[in-house]
């Protein structure tokens, strides 16, 4: 497989807003590609397929931990945060893929778990063995496992408590997680300089950012929750404040489940920033509410809520990851719906969240996988598209626990789909083998001789996306529709964004974005009195579209789970 490089767009490396545009790519490297032939992806196999990400359009990836780790959580169980895991490949790896990563004009964004470490860490045993030595304060230790009783568990499938007693000790430690993962004790002043070391150690490497995995609960006190308590701000604020100081452009990324004001609160002030960017948890579980209810309600009260966020913040938005696609973020009675939509069979649950990939979620139906991608591309926010969903890859409910949607990447029709040359019961995970998705038809290599395939369809969105900024930088007004399964927003730049120095130099855009849930064909009437006489064109075909009349109104005719981008001028 070759790839000839895409036309450039003006490029990301001068900007300090970068992020705000950005396609992000979470790629896992243990799943991506094995170039030793161990039966592990690696580094050097990741490096091997930056030509592949840069055809597709990603300006950024997102690396989960390839730190030295027990991987009993995929890696978010650090055992050593200054070295890669040697089956993942070594430093020197890493830096090449950064610097080739950076020839492409793409970023590298790696994971960053601060709230705890692996029960395998230096500072853990230390901790354990020798409670007056310099790391005896490290952890969260008590004498009971009694306290903080309001402290919610996350892990409900393994955990039944957030308590876990330490024989070495004879104490009680704290865990959010796994009771193989005890937290930091972010109480202590030495456990910030060590996290702060961390950063600098890997920005000095090169990285662009971070994605702060499970920011929001570094701290617990008496009267909270332990989910963004107040110092757990401070902290942030003075991460935030060094980073921008010594590491001017780089972006710190907030992986915080919580309802919008609350995950709001992780981008801080103007005056007083915190993360540049978060992830959008609650209007993900929405999407797929609106395509099996037919109805946009959800998405409209969402999307319609004015949560401000500091000038130069973004969203993160995205359709799956590689945890569990989370229902904490909907109430009770809509949970329940989803579960019985989609994850009828118990084994598709994990936790508070179904445990499976994208396309099997949509039943491989195109024209939904079509929609939602159009929603992800075109939402207020950076999208962070999840390896595999470019060609529509399977899971494989029958592994334990989120691996199911963590197999091996399926490049070919060949032997382990391409991943690796190992002996195919030496992998990691076995390849996606089911009826549907079998890697000897759901693969890069035949998806590239399709034409009309969804990895082609993804690649083309990603490159229209990218052609107008408005997506990116744009603001959002929803309106109004007179049918219950069409979404209407239209996406406003004023043009000339001018921040920390740069002009992008650009026009001012409208594009009107419309989206039917429905699973027949319908028509809508959308009212949006601003837009009164706009003209509109198609952006992919540049079709004449029926303008608004001169009340604002504009009738559309909407082919079953279809949608519309189309330019207002
Ligand atoms: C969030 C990560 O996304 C997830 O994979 C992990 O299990 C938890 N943090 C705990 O580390």
């Amino acid at each position: 497989m070759s790839f000839t490089a895409p036309i450039q767009l003006p490029g990301l490396s001068l900007d300090p807003q970068w992020y705000r545009r950005a396609v992000f790519y979470e790629v896992m490297v243990r799943s991506f590609v094995d170039s030793n032939g161990d039966g592990t992806g690696d580094l050097g196999g990741l490096i091997s397929k930056l030509d592949y990400l840069q055809w597709l359009g990603v300006d950024a990836l997102w690396v989960p931990p390839i730190f030295t780790s027990p991987l009993r959580d995929g890696g978010y169980d650090v055992a050593d945060y200054r070295s890669i895991l040697p089956e993942f490949g070594t430093l020197d790896e890493f830096r090449e893929l950064v610097t080739k990563a950076h020839e492409r004009n793409m970023r590298v964004v790696i994971d960053l778990p601060l709230n705890h470490t692996s029960d395998q860490h230096e500072w853990f045993q230390q901790s354990r063995q020798d409670p007056e030595g310099p790391y005896g304060d490290f952890y969260v230790w008590s004498d009971t496992d009694e306290k903080w009783p309001d402290i919610r568990i996350i892990f409900t499938d393994t955990e039944d408590s957030n308590w876990a007693f330490d024989p070495v000790r004879r104490q009680f430690f704290f865990h959010r997680f796994f009771s193989h993962q005890p937290d930091l004790n972010f109480e202590n002043p030495a456990v910030h300089e060590a996290v702060f070391d961390v950063v600098r150690f890997w920005l000095d490497l090169g990285v662009d950012g971070f994605r702060l995995d499970a920011i929001p609960y570094l701290y617990e006190s008496d009267e909270g929750n332990g989910e963004g308590e107040p110092p757990t701000h401070e902290f942030i604020k003075a991460l935030r404040a060094m980073v921008d100081k010594s590491y001017p452009g780089r972006v710190m990324i907030a992986e915080a489940n919580q309802w919008p004001r609350e995950v709001a609160a992780f981008f801080g002030s103007e005056e007083e920033p915190e993360c540049h960017m978060a992830f959008d948890f609650p209007v993900m579980p929405r999407i797929f509410y609106a395509l099996r209810s037919q109805r946009a309600d959800e998405l409209v009260a969402v999307l319609s809520e004015t949560t401000d966020i500091p000038p130069g913040a973004g969203w993160g938005v995205f359709l799956r990851n590689h945890d569990e696609l989370t229902l904490e973020m909907v109430s009770e009675e809509y949970r329940q719906a989803m579960y019985g939509w989609y994850a009828y069979d118990p084994r598709m649950r994990a936790n508070v969240g179904i445990r499976r990939r994208l396309a099997p979620l949509l039943d491989n139906a195109r024209a939904e996988l079509e929609l939602t991608h159009a929603l992800l591309f075109s939402l207020p926010g950076s999208p962070f598209l999840y390896y595999g969903d470019e060609i529509g890859m399977g899971d494989n409910i029958w592994l334990p626990d989120r691996d199911s949607s963590r197999t091996p990447m399926q490049w070919t029709p060949d032997r382990n789909a391409g991943f690796s040359a190992a002996d195919p019961g030496k992998l990691y995970l076995p390849v996606v083998q089911s009826l549907v998705f079998n890697y000897g038809h759901v693969n890069v290599e035949s998806q590239l001789a399709q034409s009309r395939s969804l990895l082609h369809w993804v690649r083309n969105v990603i490159h229209v996306r990218k052609a107008h900024l408005v997506f990116g930088l744009g603001d959002i007004e929803v309106l109004q529709t007179d049918n219950d399964s069409v979404l209407a927003f239209v996406r406003r730049y004023q043009g000339n964004d001018a921040h920390g120095g740069i002009h992008y130099n650009d026009q001012p855009e409208t594009v009107l974005c419309v989206f039917s849930f429905a699973h027949n064909p319908v028509a809508a009437t959308i009212t949006a009195p601003g837009m009164a006489g706009s003209r509109l064109y198609d952006l992919f075909g540049g079709g004449v579209f029926p303008s608004f009349d001169e009340n604002g109104s504009l009738t559309l005719t909407m082919g079953t789970q279809s949608f519309y981008w189309l330019h207002a001028g």
